[in-house]
């Protein structure tokens, strides 16, 4: 009995730690696993925060609202009580997509009178915006004191790639700042590095260019198709160590995993096959941390 009670002793600590640490899951506005980009309706939407739910994530991310996704996401979330990092999508550079900017603030106020300042984490203007860090920011801080100006109150900021940030510390300048970095594109590193990349290299460079400003990592996850690139293996297995791995990291710094699922639409098996739902065993993922 004794050695029965000192093994559910050990065992207990890992157990209870067992959990997922991610910030939340980025999902695109596109249904998984179909070559043309066809939306997800309402019944999908919901259908996605409940698997989020039940595997622990918190919020979800997205990063356009075309197919009325913000509506359609926003309503799901609050119906199981999850977050939202909601994402403005930029078509071209900021002059180009500035009209579309603009309607989508004015559907992001729609959204936050009818759903709550509480269901929305922050706002990015831009994910990976081709544009320089000058004229994204200003366009970032004439939308925040539009939305300041209406009485809305969510943080601002634009997302962009690590590196981007990294040489350009003034992208931090809005409310909190936001980075894609993805171990697999530095492709010296192997999946099993994956988390470490984050730690070692990605968050001393975003602390360096950001100083004590909150940060999150807006995309992180690793594909399972596609070509190998030096160190960097695409398969489910290496999903499921990076994956694994990530959700370590993120105990220490807040991380979105990319991405709900596989998007076929997309060009080249490696940008289609980041997706996690009905290919990764996330309880294998989850119990290492
Ligand atoms: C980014 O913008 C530059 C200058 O406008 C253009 O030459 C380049 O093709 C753009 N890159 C992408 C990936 O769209």
């Amino acid at each position: 009995m004794k050695l029965v009670f000192a093994v559910a002793a050990a065992l207990l600590p890992a157990l209870a730690l067992a959990a997922n640490h991610f910030k939340g899951l980025t999902a695109a506005n596109a249904v998984g696993g179909k070559n043309a980009y066809t939306c997800r309706t309402q019944a999908q939407w919901n259908t996605l925060v409940h698997d989020a739910k039940n595997a622990g994530f918190s919020s979800i991310r997205i990063e356009g609202f075309d197919c009325n996704a913000l509506d359609l996401a926003s309503s799901a979330a609050a119906s199981v009580g999850l977050q939202v990092m909601a994402g403005i999508y930029v078509n071209g550079n900021i002059a180009q997509g500035t009209a579309g900017i603009n309607n989508d603030v004015q559907t992001f106020i729609t959204a936050y009178k009818k759903y709550g300042a509480g269901r929305y984490i922050g706002l990015t203007v831009g994910n990976e915006v081709n544009d320089s860090a000058a004229n994204i920011m200003k366009k970032v801080y004439d939308v925040r004191g539009y939305l300041r100006s209406v009485g809305v109150s969510t943080p601002v900021s634009t997302a962009h790639t690590w590196v981007f940030v990294r040489d350009h510390p003034e992208m931090c300048g809005a409310d909190f700042g936001a980075a894609n970095a993805h171990a697999f594109f530095d492709p010296n590193t192997a999946s099993s590095g994956a988390g470490n990349f984050l730690l070692s290299v990605v968050r001393p460079a975003l602390d360096r260019a950001c100083g004590k400003k909150v940060w999150y990592i807006t995309e992180s996850g690793w594909p399972s198709r596609g070509n190998k690139v030096n160190q960097a293996q695409p398969s489910i297995a290496d999903e499921t160590t990076a994956l694994t791995q990530l959700n370590c990291a993120a105990k220490s710094m807040y991380v979105y995993a990319f991405e709900y699922d596989d998007q076929t639409w997309k060009g080249g098996a490696v940008e289609q096959s980041f997706g996690i739902f009905g290919k990764i065993n996330l309880n294998n993922v989850l119990k290492a941390c």
